[in-house]
């Protein structure tokens, strides 16, 4: 190992009510390989490694607040120094835990409520839905919640069945609550979370390290780069990860903007924005699973800039732009610039990002009021409902006023090389009165406005045509049309403008 190389520390976890203490870990091994290979842990399952199938699901708590903050995440992907100061869960720590308390069973009620709803035939994937639902019991069985069929569904998201045993493991889910209780010494466990606490890494160092080794990568989720270690074979020794940076982690709501930080997971990042934007509710469903949306962040999703990814899209159509941070050597200080988010893409997973800097933060402009946010849509077509990526996305926000367009933005991905926006549509549409002929014009516009690519998941006219039935949905959904969610292919059940114009009130 070179001595000119970002020092690697040891890393430490709780498990079983006692301090793990792991030296020489490499920076690029993931947390699965640490726990079957190095620890001997094969109660971890690895199916996909890939983040696909949940097999290697396992349960992180990490002290926040004066409690416990409790995720399921998938430990093919993580990389193990991202858990430390963390306490980890596999699915044969819940019978062994002195902090676990099972009051008597032999079993977890995650445990007991698969079995007496026989919800494990192969028993490969079951370890990983133990897992999932003891993060569920933990966050809603244990804070009194009723467990709804549709909260299991979100929950276990990540997780797949290939032998399709999904109604008794979603009856298991349902039955945790009527077992005995079992119970975590919350006290305890942060108490011996509190003597690993990492310490934090100051934006200072973190760019002045970037600076200093500008072929190491960064990392923050590892669910797009943790495949290329698990997938492309290729060692990522050099790795300087963003996720212990206070500043990068934090979510600020200022008057006329929302702030959300580079490495702030998806899943808050998109409770951040649902909770200005409450119509956006399903379409953060509908990035990636829950496991994934744990551990992955936005500016990940950015940065990685795939031309299928969900964010950005979104974040276009509402007039996002990134604040950017490098080392300036000079003045010892960190120098930032901002850019648009639709100026940073420069091709096919190609951006403006200089080799010193990193993205620091997504400015996202907002009405002071939620109920003042116009007409803001987004929509995801995939093969599948849950863990699958867009085959097309499309996102707008129009802000009307008596029936009138003011203003049109429209974010697309899917049909290029980046993601972009659709500004001959908005054209079309900004000035005209939000009715049937302007928004016939705008789908024949949108229609013809990019050349998309044929590939395994859609012909270019499959996609180009969904351009324009996406805005003639959202067009229904304004007028009230109450169209349920399509999932899938179905999205693109042709609807006829004609035929809903005389079905119009
Ligand atoms: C099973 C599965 C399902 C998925 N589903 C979806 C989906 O539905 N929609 C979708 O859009 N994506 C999806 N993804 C892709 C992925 O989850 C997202 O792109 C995620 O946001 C990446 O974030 P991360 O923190 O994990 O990034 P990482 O993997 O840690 O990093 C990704 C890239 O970004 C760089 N980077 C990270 N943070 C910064 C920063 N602050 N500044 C500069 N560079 C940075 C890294 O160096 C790396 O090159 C899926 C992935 C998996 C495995
Ligand atoms: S092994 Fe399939 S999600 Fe990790
Ligand atoms: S029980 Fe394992 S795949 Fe269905």
């Amino acid at each position: 190992m070179p001595s000119d190389h970002p020092p690697i520390q040891p890393l430490r976890f709780v498990q079983r009510g006692a301090i793990v203490n792991v030296e020489r870990v490499a920076p690029e091994r993931t947390l699965l390989a640490l726990l079957r290979e190095d620890l001997g842990q094969p109660a971890v399952k690895e199916g996909c490694n890939s983040g696909d199938c949940g097999a290697c699901t396992v349960v992180l708590a990490q002290a926040e607040g004066d409690g416990l903050r409790w995720r399921a995440i998938n430990s093919c992907l993580r990389l193990a120094h991202s858990v430390d100061g963390s306490a980890l869960w596999t699915a044969a720590d819940l019978t062994q835990d002195p902090l676990l308390d099972l009051g008597g069973a032999q079993l977890h009620p995650a445990q007991q409520a698969m079995l007496e709803q026989h919800g494990s035939q192969c028993g490969f994937c079951t370890p990983g839905f133990v897992m999932s639902l003891f993060a569920q019991y933990q966050n809603r069985v244990m804070a009194g919640e009723t467990v709804t069929r549709e909260a299991t569904q979100a929950d276990l998201s990540g997780n797949l069945c290939r032998c399709t045993g999904y109604r008794t493991i979603l009856d298991a889910a349902q039955s945790m609550a009527r077992l005995p209780p079992a119970r975590v010494d919350q006290a305890a466990l942060l108490a011996l979370l509190g003597q690993i606490a990492p310490a934090p890494t100051t934006l200072a160092a973190l760019l002045q390290a970037r600076a200093r080794w500008p072929e190491a990568r960064l990392v923050a989720g590892a669910t797009d780069l943790g495949l290329s270690i698990t997938k492309g074979l290729q060692p990522q020794a050099r790795l300087l990860d963003l996720t212990r940076v206070e500043e990068l982690g934090r979510i600020e709501r200022q008057p006329g903007w929302l702030g959300i930080g580079a490495a702030v997971t998806l899943e808050d990042a998109f409770a951040a924005l649902v909770q200005q934007w409450p119509t956006l509710a399903e379409f953060a469903q509908r990035f990636a699973g829950l496991p994934v949306r744990q551990s992955g962040t936005l500016g990940g999703n950015i940065a990685n800039g795939s031309p299928i990814g969900d964010s950005m899209p979104l974040l276009i159509a509402l007039r996002a732009r990134l604040q950017l941070l490098r080392w300036d050597p000079d003045r010892q200080t960190a120098a930032e610039r901002h850019l648009a988010l639709e100026d940073f893409y420069t091709g096919y997973r190609r951006n403006r990002l200089g080799a010193d800097e990193l993205i620091e933060r997504i400015e996202i402009p907002c009405p002071e009021q939620p109920a003042d946010s116009g007409w803001t849509r987004a929509y995801k077509v995939s093969k599948r409902h849950e863990d699958d990526i867009s085959t097309v996305c499309l996102a707008l926000s129009l802000q009307l006023d008596n029936g009138q367009v003011l203003a049109a933005a429209i974010g697309v991905g899917g049909i290029a090389a980046t993601p972009v926006r659709a500004t001959r549509t908005e054209a079309v549409l900004t000035g005209q009165p939000w009715s049937v002929a302007t928004v016939q014009q705008a789908m024949k516009t949108i229609e013809s406005e990019f050349e998309p690519l044929s590939d395994l998941r859609a012909s270019a006219s499959y996609r180009r045509q969904l351009l324009g039935q996406l805005l003639w949905r959202s067009w229904l959904e304004s007028q009230g049309s109450a169209l349920p969610y399509a999932t899938g292919l179905q999205a693109l059940e042709p609807i006829s403008p004609r035929t809903e114009t005389e079905l119009r009130p």
